[in-house]
């Protein structure tokens, strides 16, 4: 069975990276796992303050939390992922990583979770999954448009509910599901990874 990354070095290269996955978690690396340049900008702009507490949304594996982890480590990374395959693997990688302490990784649907104590939040298009069949991780969920629809929602009342000043960095995501008050500060990437603050 594959126990996930073993070392920071690991997080330093996306390619050293996906070496060490299993087979299928490698095929899935380029479309599902945000690349860690993408992970340093928006890890970058999310800490801004000593103590401040990120969730990623649908974490995967893990790869945004326990690379973001190693260079904040002052801060503290969260990450609600629905499968738990995917969650295990996490929790392998995190147990693995010097920097376990604040990496924290919960199996589960974001609508499960209570968002208010978290100050900036990381989105890779999570619910797109529901949308296009191609290279979609498994067959393990009834994927709809309705239920890409019901999440988009979901995520908006939490957006629009949360405090003045939070961050959020979406990446590959449609700025036009946010509220109007998160105010765009920087997009990168080709315009696909876009940083917000609440106003
Ligand atoms: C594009 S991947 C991003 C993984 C990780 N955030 C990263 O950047 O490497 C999106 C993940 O969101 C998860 N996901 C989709 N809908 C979800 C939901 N409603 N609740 C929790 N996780 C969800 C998927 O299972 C998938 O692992």
């Amino acid at each position: 069975m594959n126990t996930g990354p073993v070392s920071t070095a690991y997080y330093s290269d996306d390619e050293l990276y996906a070496s060490q996955l299993s087979p299928r978690m490698k095929k899935l690396s380029p479309m599902h796992w945000s690349p860690l340049e993408v992970i340093k900008t928006a890890a970058a702009f999310l800490s801004d303050k000593p103590g401040s507490k990120i969730i990623d949304i649908g974490s995967g594996i893990g790869k945004f939390c326990i690379a973001a982890a190693q260079e904040y480590p002052d801060c503290d990374f969260y990450g609600i992922e629905q499968r738990k395959d995917l969650h295990e693997i996490a929790l392998l990688s995190r147990k693995n990583s010097p920097s376990e302490l604040n990496i924290h990784f919960m199996h589960g649907n974001f609508t499960e979770l209570d968002f208010s104590r978290y100050d900036g939040l990381y989105f890779f298009n999570s619910f797109a999954e529901n949308l296009y069949s191609f290279g979609r991780i498994d067959n393990s969920i009834q994927y709809s448009a309705g239920l890409y629809n019901y999440y988009a929602n979901y995520l908006y009342k939490i957006l629009e509910d949360k405090a003045y000043g939070t961050r959020l960095v979406t990446y590959h995501a449609n700025d036009a599901e946010l509220p109007k008050n998160y105010q765009l500060i920087q997009t990168t990437f080709n315009d696909h990874l876009k940083m917000y603050i609440k106003e």
